[in-house]
């Protein structure tokens, strides 16, 4: 069991192996496929803007409350909520924060590797199909052919999803520390001078300005409904790896002296801007294809490959591209599945065995996905209660919309006001009355609490 002050799970060698573990966790799918088809879907700059309030506002102060809560607590999320509750003589019902961060984490993980699945297919696709289309004129077409080929067939969605979670399991499977630093530190570099090369690329199209308009200049009028809101809340949490206990088992293997905040602002700060970089690529690929901005989730997919089958050497900057968008999903998907693994280790499970079991759950799971992009796309389980969502829609807006902010809200409530001020002043190691300390705390104490609130009542139609 725990020793001291050392964790059983052990530590990140040192600050930096930190951050690059938490940015490999921050940066991923959510970056580059989702931000983009999820800013599509809202209509752009509007939703972008909220993004980003919610993202400073409410993300920031969110994850460092969560890395604190890791630190202290030293163990997976449900042992750490319970170790703290007894700690500072409150309830115990704070444990259901890391309960539904486990259940959170088998869900997530479950679509999660579906669409990986995705990326190591186009490793393979952009060096065969992609790679000899006669003409650049018919290459939107071709693209569009091969994406929904790829998704109608769920015999090969089931073969890349397994490789995914396969691979997920043999990288947690002898603990997170260690080789995943090392290889963090290649793939963000790489997979940022790729981005680079494609933003490159998108500033030669005719559509550059086009692409820029839509992601920052907001419409009001058109672009702001309760679902955006609502869409832009959960893609913050989501794309900081927020709300389910990942960063706070992260920061649970982070060593007493690093600190907390600056810490924090580099990991958010390096998050946004590959977001921000991905839809300054997609968007003018978009407009200049005729594609269509709203295109839902294939968006990456269909406008990624248009840019590399038209620029020089694109084939082998293509495979590249998806090589290492394939590494920082997994990297990703490490952490979202590590709070599970965590807890069951500390139940007494070996953590082979844990792996086997989270790794089939979500796989299992992962089948929901898999067929709601061909056999059930239209079979809408909870029509009863007119929803009109097949399983993939349903798994996505619970966790992005439901789990997820809940989870934060949590968070921010237990840290800003059951803990005592010296629990909060002596982890971030700072004077009670330094400015940023106490910008943070108000944040953490009224904006996230009423922000996640008046979202989440707006989108049940309370002030419609
Ligand atoms: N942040 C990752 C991405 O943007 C996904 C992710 C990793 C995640 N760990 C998480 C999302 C925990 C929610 C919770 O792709």
């Amino acid at each position: 069991m725990s020793q001291g002050n050392v964790c059983i799970h052990g530590e990140w060698s040192s600050r930096t192996a930190f951050i690059l573990a938490a940015t490999g966790s921050a940066v991923g799918l959510g970056n580059i496929w989702r931000f983009p088809y999820i800013t599509g879907e809202n209509g752009g700059g509007a939703f972008v803007l909220v993004y980003l309030l919610c993202v400073f506002l409410i993300g920031l102060p969110v994850m460092i409350a969560e890395i604190l809560l890791g630190r202290q607590g030293k163990r997976s999320p449900i042992n750490t909520m319970r170790t703290l509750a007894q700690q500072y003589k409150t309830s115990q019902i704070w444990q259901i924060i890391g309960w539904s961060g486990v259940l959170a984490g088998f869900l997530i993980l479950s679509y999660y590797s579906v669409i990986a699945g995705w990326a190591l297919a186009y490793i393979q696709l952009m060096a065969t199909t992609l790679s000899n289309i006669p003409e650049h004129a018919v290459a939107v077409e071709v693209v569009e052919q091969t994406f929904s080929q790829l998704t109608g067939d769920p015999i090969q969605l089931i073969i890349w999803h397994t490789l995914f979670i396969l691979g997920t399991m043999m990288m947690v499977v002898g603990g997170v520390q260690g080789s995943l630093e090392r290889a963090v530190r290649t793939i963000m570099p790489a997979l940022l001078l790729l981005l680079l090369i494609l933003f490159g690329y998108a500033l030669s199209t005719e559509a550059f300005l086009e692409g820029v308009a839509f992601m920052f200049s907001p419409d009001f009028d058109k672009a702001l409904t309760s679902k955006s809101l609502l869409d832009a809340l959960g893609q913050a949490f989501f794309t900081l790896s927020l709300g389910m206990g990942a960063i706070m088992i992260y920061g649970a293997y982070l060593p007493r002296h690093a600190p907390i905040g600056e810490t924090t602002v580099v990991i958010v700060i390096s998050d946004t801007m590959v977001a921000i970089l991905a839809g300054l690529i997609i968007f003018p690929i978009v407009f200049s294809s005729g594609l269509d901005a709203s295109d839902g989730p294939g968006l990456a997919f269909l406008t990624l490959p248009i840019a590399f089958i038209q620029m020089p050497f694109g084939i082998f900057f293509g495979v590249l591209f998806f090589v290492l968008l394939s590494l920082a999903a997994w990297s990703s998907a490490i952490s979202i599945i590590e709070p599970v693994i965590a807890w069951m280790v500390e139940q007494g499970i070996p953590r082979l065995v844990a792996t086997i079991i989270a790794g089939l759950g979500s796989w299992l799971i992962g089948l929901l996905t898999v067929f709601s992009f061909n056999y059930w796309s239209e079979f809408y389980p909870l029509a009863a209660w007119s929803i009109q969502l097949n399983w993939f829609e349903i798994l996505e807006y619970l966790t992005f919309n439901i789990m997820l902010p809940l989870g934060g809200l949590g968070i921010a409530v237990f840290v800003a006001w059951i803990i005592p001020h010296a629990a909060r002043t002596d982890e971030l190691d700072t004077n009670p009355r330094s400015i940023l300390y106490n910008v943070w705390l108000f944040l953490l104490r009224y904006m996230t609490p009423i922000g996640v609130l008046l979202v989440f009542l707006n989108s049940i139609g309370v002030f419609s």
